[in-house]
């Protein structure tokens, strides 16, 4: 279809993915699963950590992510009907926990940019684990409005934050969040995190070879010796319209070979089973870790996929359960919800769901051909959450 106005090729594609159907046996009363934190998928992994989509705007146009050419003033955003509400999203967790959740991480899109996060946060803080803790509450944020928002989210249960900052030079930070936004303003909005007490506080960095590799060893120098983890992630080609190629991934190994050449350091333990990133610490003069200097981490999910322990669920903006950050399609729960589903039914499909879980995508690309897997239609990461 052409726009009459300026010519311009508007794609007829929707982005917005069709729903799987439940498993069969989700909604048999005789075939219920006890919900008792020892539910495992068919290659055995625990269900843990449930991150939780709450819109999917976001006032950043990073290229990786939402390209302004696509997301655009036309781009058909969820309407806020079929948003979960709060309500919603906490029956929801309740339910996941029951299975064995033990950590609830906000995401988007930009998730302060839902209104009254906080009022969320404390509904999700009330929950308890199985085994009667609090839950690890935590939210991946660009930055921009935590200055405004940090203490009320501390208040109402947030324990720590995560922070996307791609590099240190405001040029180089301005062109890939693509919207002009100077670099000041996150590491102010940082600055606040921290007074307000929402830490260990991360920073995820994105590595585009050719874009920020210059920025790694900056931003090392920057967050060593902060007590902020500062955290170094392979760009993947996850969504279906960031344009992803091989060559412009580096590798997370290149990454520490890099920072090893000026800053020493040394592998640390994992530090919870099925954790996303390998750790490295400072080393001192003796080739110790120096708990000082702090640490930083590797994510490779292009060149080390981690698949074998993912223990993580995805709960989209419109209440889709996704078991893959590259699935292409994700289990309609809000029907289930807004169908009159009650909490043992609700408890039962995910169970049934999670039971039947196979996915590996990461695994599965690393025996693909290079550059194989750009084309195909995959649910967009600010849709699903990162
Ligand atoms: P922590 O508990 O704070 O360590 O959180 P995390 O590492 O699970 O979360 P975060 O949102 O900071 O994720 C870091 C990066 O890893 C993001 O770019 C995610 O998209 C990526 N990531 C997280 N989970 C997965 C996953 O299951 N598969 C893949 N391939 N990448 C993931
Ligand atoms: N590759 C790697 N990381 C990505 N993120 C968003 N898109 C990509 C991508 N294509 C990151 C964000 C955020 C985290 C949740 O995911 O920068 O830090
Ligand atoms: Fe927004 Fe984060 Fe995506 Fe950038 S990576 S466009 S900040 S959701
Ligand atoms: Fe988990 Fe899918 Fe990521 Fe593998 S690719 S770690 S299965 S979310």
């Amino acid at each position: 279809m052409t726009d009459r106005h300026t010519h311009r090729v508007i794609p007829l594609q929707d982005l917005r993915p069709e729903t799987l159907p439940l498993p069969t046996d989700a909604l048999d009363p005789s075939l219920r699963i006890q919900p008792n934190g020892l539910l495992a998928d068919t290659r055995g992994r625990a269900l843990r950590d449930l991150r939780i989509s709450v819109t999917d705007r976001c006032n950043f146009r990073c290229n990786y992510c939402m390209p302004k050419e696509i997301f655009d003033k036309d781009y058909a955003y969820l309407p806020h009907s079929a948003l979960l509400s709060f309500e919603e999203i906490t029956r929801l967790a309740r339910q996941f926990i029951a299975h064995g959740v033990q950590k609830i991480r906000l995401t988007g899109g930009e998730p302060l940019l839902r209104k009254n996060l906080e009022q969320l946060v404390a509904q999700l803080a009330a929950l308890r684990t199985l085994d009667g803790t609090p839950l690890d509450i935590t939210l991946t944020t660009n930055g921009s409005l935590l200055v405004r928002k940090a203490q009320a989210l501390q208040d109402a249960g947030l324990r720590r934050v995560t922070v996307s900052l791609d590099g240190l030079d405001d040029a180089v930070f301005r062109a890939m969040n693509d919207v002009d936004f100077p670099v000041a303003d996150v590491l102010a909005g940082i600055e606040a995190a921290r007074a307000a007490g929402l830490g260990p506080i991360k920073i995820n960095m994105v590595v585009k070879r050719g874009t920020n590799e210059q920025e790694i060893l900056p931003m090392a120098r920057h967050f060593r010796g902060s007590g902020m983890v500062l955290r170094f992630i392979e760009y993947m080609d996850v969504g279906a319209t960031n344009g992803w190629r091989m060559n412009e991934v580096m590798p997370s190994a290149e990454v520490v070979k890099l920072i090893q050449s000026e800053l020493p350091l040394v592998a640390l333990e994992a530090s919870q089973p099925g954790e996303t990133a390998q750790r490295w610490g400072y080393a001192d003069a003796h080739g110790r870790h120096d708990p000082a200097l702090g640490e930083i981490g590797v994510i490779s999910s292009v060149t080390q996929a981690f698949c074998h322990s993912c223990n993580r669920a995805r709960l989209s903006t419109e209440g889709q359960l996704y078991l893959c950050l590259f699935a292409e399609k994700g289990y309609d729960l809000r029907s289930l919800l807004r169908g009159g589903a009650s909490d043992v039914d609700l408890a039962n499909a995910i169970g049934h769901i999670w039971q039947a879980r196979n996915d590996n995508y990461s695994e599965q690309r690393s025996a693909m051909p290079l550059d194989s897997g750009a084309a195909v239609k995959r649910v967009e990461m600010s849709y699903i959450g990162g």
